[in-house]
């Protein structure tokens, strides 16, 4: 059932010589198609999980035969390819020169961004990685950095179900019959490529989550549905899923490891495990966070929850129950995880936007009594004017930092999406919202 017609065909007639076609695996654990490639291609080891055919020609030994790790001259390789391909862009993001030089870490209840100890503003644009245009990438980031926003929150994943058509970007696909692929190339990973460049070359720090739990742009469900998972609760607990997470985080991770753009890692968007006992997540959570730092010691990782499951300063409402399958304080106090995420969306939780300044304040108390910074990664409110007194809030705890949700802008295909939550660059109450409070959170005495 993992394998394809093609692969189970070919392997009848002669495994060894069959060549694998471009973007197709070629390696891995138990893996018994081709392991070399069609011309053009090489076969690239990302983990001992999964090598993949990608363009180019290997500098080092035949990538399939290595064993058990990515060896320095494998990632060498990536970030030549990675140069080599952007070289080819003309853009204000070609200069090499990163504009952060050292690595964000937390420094107490806050964090240290490019050698500065502060608080700070920042911002999701989830759709950046998908844009087309490099001129657009560059746009949103030299704005972003104008305001003085200082991370940007994007999706590293976009899981689809069928191959698209060239043009449209996707990174991972789960098509029926066929093994999942990684796709590196042009429409692919290449993509988030620019997004990394380009925030190096602004000095903007990114958040790069790896699966949505939602449906949009795939998530747990285009796994679930590709291994027969069911319910999709199952995803967190089952072993096929979890390699293939395991083999893209590794091939996500491999890009940017020594890239001091890179924020942090995030596991999911808003993983829930509804009905599920709340070590389900937490036990995915430790899994994961320490294969990641197994990977990768220079960057920080985070959840991506919303913060459910809170007992301290809990008012009994829904948000604060461990009902949708998590413990907020355990899950902070797991050691590889390095600070904690929440995000706040009253209509959408039943609840009134002014009941949103208890929830900031119970999780920066949580958050201080563990040890570690937390941040508002999202929030939204349809009646924008609300979520001034929230900021207020963020101002007045120890909230390390906060991003809210979501940016807008006028790019050369138009206005980004709008949810009826985005908060357009260049607007009024982009100067209210956004301007004024990025600049509070930067004046705020450490
Ligand atoms: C590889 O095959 C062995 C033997 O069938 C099995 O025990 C093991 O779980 C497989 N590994 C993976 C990653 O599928
Ligand atoms: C994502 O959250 C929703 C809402 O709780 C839930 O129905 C769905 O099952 C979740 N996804 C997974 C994989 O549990
Ligand atoms: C989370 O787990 C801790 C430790 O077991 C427990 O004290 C706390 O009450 C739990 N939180 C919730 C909201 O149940």
């Amino acid at each position: 059932m993992k394998f394809s017609s093609f692969i189970s065909a070919s392997s009848a007639l002669a495994v060894a010589t069959a060549q694998q076609t471009a973007y197709g695996q070629c390696g891995g654990v138990n893996w018994t198609g081709a392991t070399t490639c069609v011309s053009g291609y090489y076969c690239f080891y990302q983990n001992a999980y999964y090598s993949q055919c990608i363009p180019g020609t290997a500098s080092t030994t035949a990538a399939a035969t290595t064993s058990t790790q990515a060896s320095s001259s494998t990632l060498s390789t990536v970030s030549t390819s990675k140069t080599s391909s952007s070289s080819t862009t003309s853009s204000a993001a070609s200069s090499t020169t990163s504009a952060i030089t050292s690595y964000a870490k937390t420094s107490g209840s806050v964090f240290t961004i490019n050698g500065k100890t502060e608080y700070w503003m920042g911002t999701n644009a989830y759709y950046i990685g998908f844009l087309t245009n490099n001129a657009d990438v560059d746009l949103i980031m030299s704005h972003l950095a104008s305001t003085g926003l200082k991370v940007l929150r994007v999706w590293g994943f976009n899981d689809v179900t069928s191959t698209p058509s060239s043009g449209t970007v996707w990174f991972q696909s789960f098509v029926s019959g066929a093994s999942p692929v990684i796709n590196t190339g042009t429409d692919g990973l290449q993509r988030l490529d620019y997004v990394v460049q380009s925030a190096e070359a602004h000095g903007i720090s990114l958040i790069i989550n790896f699966v949505n739990n939602w449906t949009d742009y795939g998530g747990m469900a285009a796994y679930c549905t590709y291994y027969g998972i069911s319910p999709v609760t199952g995803w967190y607990t089952s072993t096929a899923a979890q390699a293939q997470y395991q083999a893209y985080i590794a091939a996500v991770v491999a890009r940017y490891k020594t890239s001091t753009a890179v924020f942090a890692w995030e596991l999911a968007n808003e993983p829930r495990c509804s009905g599920c006992d709340t070590s389900v997540i937490t036990n995915w959570i430790t899994t994961t966070s320490k294969y990641i730092k197994s990977l990768d010691s220079n960057h920080m990782v985070t959840i991506g929850d919303e913060g459910f499951g809170l007992t301290t300063g809990s008012d009994g409402s829904y948000p604060y129950t461990t009902g949708p399958g998590l413990n907020f304080t355990t899950n902070l106090a797991i050691s590889t995880i390095d600070f904690g995420t929440y995000h706040l969306y009253p209509s959408s939780w039943g609840e009134v936007d002014t009941w949103g300044n208890g929830w900031i304040t119970a999780h920066a108390t949580a958050a201080a009594a563990i040890g570690k910074p937390v941040i508002m990664e999202e929030y939204g409110s349809l009646t924008h004017a609300d979520e001034e007194p929230w900021q207020a809030t963020v101002l007045s705890t120890e909230t390390a930092g906060d991003l809210y949700w979501q940016y807008g802008d006028d790019l050369s295909t138009g206005e980004t999406n709008d949810d009826g939550y985005a908060i357009y660059y260049g607007s009024t109450e982009y100067a209210t919202i956004v301007t004024a409070h990025a600049a509070a959170m930067l004046a705020k005495a450490v």
